[in-house]
């Protein structure tokens, strides 16, 4: 594994490699080939999602070929997943030379033969990564939140104006391919429910995992830990809770008007973000939607939509609750899962439209849905009511700035 940068002589070998084996694309030219031939995917960020969503890219048809992370236990431990999936299809392992470590070391991972790069960086950094994914003529598949502040989705979707009809682009909202999420907001589209009076969205989950260990250096553990930082995040609304915010935007078509909300602090007490979130969103037509939101151990557990019309309501869960509707119109999607086989869908349908060259761009619902999220927020942070045009108009980005450039000399690689 190599810290920082490849050798010319080590990325030229492994660019043979990879022009023997795989399907690959000139920068700036728009990815076409044969179905059988697998797309080569970058990974940016090789965590949890980052394993998750590549492996289900894998399993639609993709072959992972070059890995950017800060750390050699991630790039280690996601090389040797992709590695024994790819033995086990008969290709090659990833070259070391493409396994590329540091802060900047995206850059050179994006400078690779890969068609398409999965971004599952912390949210702080999408911004950035996106940007020059898109520069770099790469397909994307870039996870939520777009960003963490207001400047940051503008960039995103500055980038995504610049990418429209040369790259396909994915943004993580795997709900929009769920079968039965895609059945009952076409139903709700139809009048099944009348015309729409309010809605009730919450998302209480239970406390995540540390990753941070004790005698870790301040800025490591820090960003080993990013999803319980603010700036790194965007607070639990904006990182996690922004799912059920996306299904209200999608069924209302729209993204609310202003905002007032209250949260805080008051059973997890030894990280950054809150621990819940109660926030009141008026959209056009004056539909009010309550959110509400926690984070923190022991919490009941439940992801969950319900709209409410003058004919019925529609409700929706992520798990086992079931979507249906009812009232003069019913309707009962028999699942047991209300997400099931939604990111294999979505990962599928990436894979097949940069194929076709139908190319996706879900860059401006990613935005739209990250401000709705930032919109929240910061009338809860501020306490007082907020408005979209106000805060969507702010171009308002975190004071801090991160700097890392003392993490690219820390440990070495093996
Ligand atoms: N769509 C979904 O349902 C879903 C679910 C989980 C996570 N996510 C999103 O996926 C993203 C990643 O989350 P995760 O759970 O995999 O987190 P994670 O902490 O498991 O993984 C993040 C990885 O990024 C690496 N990293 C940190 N800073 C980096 C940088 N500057 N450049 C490159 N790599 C960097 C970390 O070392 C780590 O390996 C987040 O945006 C999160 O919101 C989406």
């Amino acid at each position: 594994m190599k810290s920082g940068r490849a050798t010319r002589r080590e990325f030229v070998k492994a660019s043979a490699v990879g022009a023997a084996g795989l399907a690959l694309v000139n920068p700036g030219s728009v990815y076409a080939t044969p179905a059988n031939d697998a797309l080569a995917l970058g990974i940016i960020g090789c965590g949890g999602r980052g394993n998750a969503v590549g492996r289900a890219l894998v399993a639609a048809g993709a072959r992972v070929v070059a890995l950017h992370d800060l750390f050699d236990d991630r790039l280690a431990e996601t090389r040797e997943r992709f590695d024994k999936m790819a033995e086990e299809k008969g290709q090659p392992r990833i070259a070391d030379a493409l396994l590329f470590k540091g802060p900047e070391a995206y850059r050179e991972l994006l400078a690779a033969p890969v068609d398409a790069v999965l971004i599952t960086s912390p949210p702080y950094f999408h911004p950035e990564h996106f940007e020059a994914a898109v520069e770099a003529r790469k397909h994307c598949y870039l996870e939520k939140p777009v960003a963490t502040d207001v400047q940051g989705a503008r960039r995103v979707e500055s980038a995504g104006r610049k990418g429209a009809g040369k790259v396909s682009m994915a943004v993580g909202f795997q709900s929009h391919f769920a079968e039965p999420y895609q059945e009952m907001v076409r139903r709700i589209h139809a009048g099944a429910i009348g015309e729409l009076v309010c809605a009730q969205t919450y998302y209480y989950a239970d406390d995540l995992k540390r990753k941070a260990t004790p005698g870790m250096p301040a800025l490591e553990a820090r960003v080993r830990n990013w999803v319980f930082d603010r700036v790194l995040s965007g607070d639990i609304l904006v990182e996690q809770n922004i799912h059920v915010l996306d299904i209200v935007n999608w069924v209302l078509r729209a993204h609310p008007l202003s905002a007032v909300g209250t949260g805080g602090k008051k059973a997890r007490l030894d990280v950054d973000t809150w621990d819940h979130y109660n926030v009141t969103y008026t959209y056009p037509h004056g539909v009010h939607v309550s959110f509400n939101s926690t984070q923190f151990k022991g919490s009941y557990d439940s992801k969950t939509q319900r709209f409410f019309g003058t004919k019925g309501y529609a409700e929706a869960s992520f798990g086992k609750g079931g979507v249906r509707i009812v009232g003069e119109d019913p309707w009962e999607a028999v699942v047991e899962e209300g997400l099931k086989d939604s990111v294999a869908r979505k990962a599928a349908a990436f894979i097949e439209n940069v194929r076709t060259g139908n190319l996706l761009n879900e860059v401006a619902g990613g935005v739209e849905s990250t401000l709705t999220a930032i919109l929240g927020r910061t009338a809860a942070y501020e306490g007082e009511e907020r408005t979209w045009d106000k805060v969507a108009g702010s171009n308002a980005r975190w004071k801090e700035k991160l700097d890392l450039r003392s993490l690219a000399t820390g440990r070495r690689t093996s």
